[in-house]
């Protein structure tokens, strides 16, 4: 079997920068080097709502919007499957013999949603639906027989438990399943971007996104309040880069070539860093120099945007056919899994005869 890369994301707000050093510019680097023999991007609404049962409208208007980010980002539907999880009933079917496999405890277990659990105040009562999504991911992943998962690294138990369970199922009934890798970012301070308030993960919920869809005075003004250094009080004061968002970011964003465009005066990051920590360079100028550089990055996606949003049935129609090519394949996939749990009746001949002779 060839390699097959699959991922997706909640549809539960806009993409912001921590998804793209994450995972999406990873995507399109895979995407456009075409070393693969299919690609699937998803939006998981299903999972969206196993927390935001109460909210579907929510969930229902950032369809669009995440739809335009991955296509701004340089998702080419021409070259992946994009698709909508609730339009592929075979997931919630897979999932639901997956569950046969795994047991209660061993869903307890999961680290993420442990952390999930205790944000969302879930401790006293979870929702079954909630409780159980780590399997329907499962699902998610193993009706593609996909084999390279690029994501976060706090998706790393979801992975674990999945490997888990296409190991079940095949020693179970037979071989059905690959069994995925995680395929984590590169780059350390890419795998967790800090919030511009300098706190561990940027997230919506805690207000500190730069998202790929602000324009370029909304970034200034969020670049220009970040985090950096408590006690870099005067420019001749020596700085301190770890724990300072800015170098976070210039770590994850900033190339050579920004350098020798916006700040000449230092070849590269690692130069900067040196001068910084020694003392005399002020934050305001290393603000404006990220502020270049997410600019430089953001604004091509900026005026694909645009283009995109000047057509919004066309995107549906591109949802809908992405949707209707993932459920074929995962209805294939669903035909090998009934077949080797043997409840394929109308198709097992053996089993016809068989009942044929009893009755006789
Ligand atoms: N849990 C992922 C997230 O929160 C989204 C997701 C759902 C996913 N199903 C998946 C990612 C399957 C990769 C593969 O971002």
């Amino acid at each position: 079997m060839g390699k097959i890369i699959l991922t997706g994301d909640r549809p539960t707000g806009k993409l912001h920068l921590g998804h793209y050093v994450g995972s999406l510019r990873r995507r399109v680097q895979l995407q456009n080097a075409g070393d693969f023999d299919r690609m699937f991007v998803f939006m998981a609404d299903v999972q969206a709502l196993t927390d935001n049962a109460d909210n579907p409208e929510k969930i229902r208007q950032n369809i669009v919007e995440v739809a335009l980010d991955y296509l701004a980002a340089g998702l080419d539907p021409k070259l992946c499957t994009l698709y909508i999880q609730s339009q592929i009933p075979e997931l919630a079917e897979l999932t639901t013999y997956l569950m046969n496999l795994v047991t209660v405890s061993r869903v307890q277990r999961n680290p993420t949603v442990k952390t999930e659990i205790k944000m969302r105040n879930f401790e006293a009562n979870i929702p079954l639906g909630f409780f159980c999504y780590p399997v329907s991911q499962a699902a998610d992943i193993l009706a593609f027989n996909a084999t390279t998962i690029p994501v976060g690294e706090d998706q790393e138990p979801m992975i674990e438990l999945t490997r888990e369970l296409a190991r079940r199922f095949n020693q179970t009934y037979g071989e059905v399943f690959a069994e995925p890798e995680i395929m984590l970012p590169e780059n350390a301070t890419a795998r967790r971007l800090p919030g511009t308030d300098g706190k561990e993960k940027m997230s919506k919920s805690l207000g500190n996104c730069i998202y790929l869809s602000d324009d370029a005075d909304t970034v200034w003004t969020k670049v220009k309040s970040m985090y950096t250094d408590p006690t870099h009080l005067n420019v001749s004061d020596p700085g301190h880069v770890e724990g300072n968002a800015v170098f976070t970011y210039l770590d994850a964003f900033a190339t050579d070539q920004d350098f020798a465009d916006f700040w000449p005066e230092f070849k590269n990051l690692d130069e900067l860093k040196a001068a910084y920590t020694q003392g005399g360079i002020g934050d305001m100028k290393c603000k404006k120099l990220l502020n270049s550089v997410i600019n430089r990055m953001l604004e091509p996606m900026r005026m694909r945007r645009r283009t995109f949003e000047q057509d919004i049935p066309e995107i549906f129609n591109m949802l809908k056919q992405g949707s209707d090519a993932a459920r074929e394949t995962a209805a294939q996939t669903m035909e090998a899994v009934k077949r080797a749990m043997q409840i394929d009746y109308f198709n097992d001949a053996a089993l016809i005869q068989q009942q044929t002779e009893k009755f006789k």
